[in-house]
């Protein structure tokens, strides 16, 4: 699947965003190494802190349908209806995704294409324990 094609499913992801505390809606796609689609939004809580970011929603929705090697994921994310405006994930998803994926996971944003290890150079992992 082409990367503007991933990018459009996450925008059409942000559609079921669940944002009524913050009004931004996020929606991101990941496409998994035999190319199925696992899309995601933001789901928050009046308990703030238990919000699910889009990303997370994607991987644990993958993940637990059994899917767990991933090449990219589009994240799309607005408070206006304009998703013209990157929407970087944040800290927990990227960890999240590094479970997962190498650090060659391609992360795909409205202003451009970008590698998991960009954002995250370094992580913990099952490695920082041995
Ligand atoms: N959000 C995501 O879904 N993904 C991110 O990577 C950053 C933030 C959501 C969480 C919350 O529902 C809203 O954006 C505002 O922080």
């Amino acid at each position: 699947m082409d990367h503007k094609t991933l990018f459009d499913e996450a925008v059409k992801a942000a559609e079921n965003s669940y944002s009524k505390y913050s009004g931004f809606s996020v929606g991101a796609a990941l496409l998994t190494s035999d190319g199925k689609v696992f899309k995601g939004c933001n789901i928050e809580n009046a308990s703030y802190s238990l919000t699910n970011c889009a990303e997370r929603t994607a991987v644990f929705k993958a993940v637990s349908e059994g899917y767990t090697d991933f090449t990219a994921i589009a994240v799309a994310g607005s408070g206006s209806g304009d998703f013209s405006k990157p929407c970087y994930p944040c800290g927990a998803c990227l960890q999240v995704l590094s479970e997962f994926c190498g650090d060659d996971l391609t992360i795909i944003l409205s202003d451009g294409e970008y590698k998991l290890s960009d954002f995250l150079p370094k992580r913990f992992c099952e490695e920082s324990m041995e």
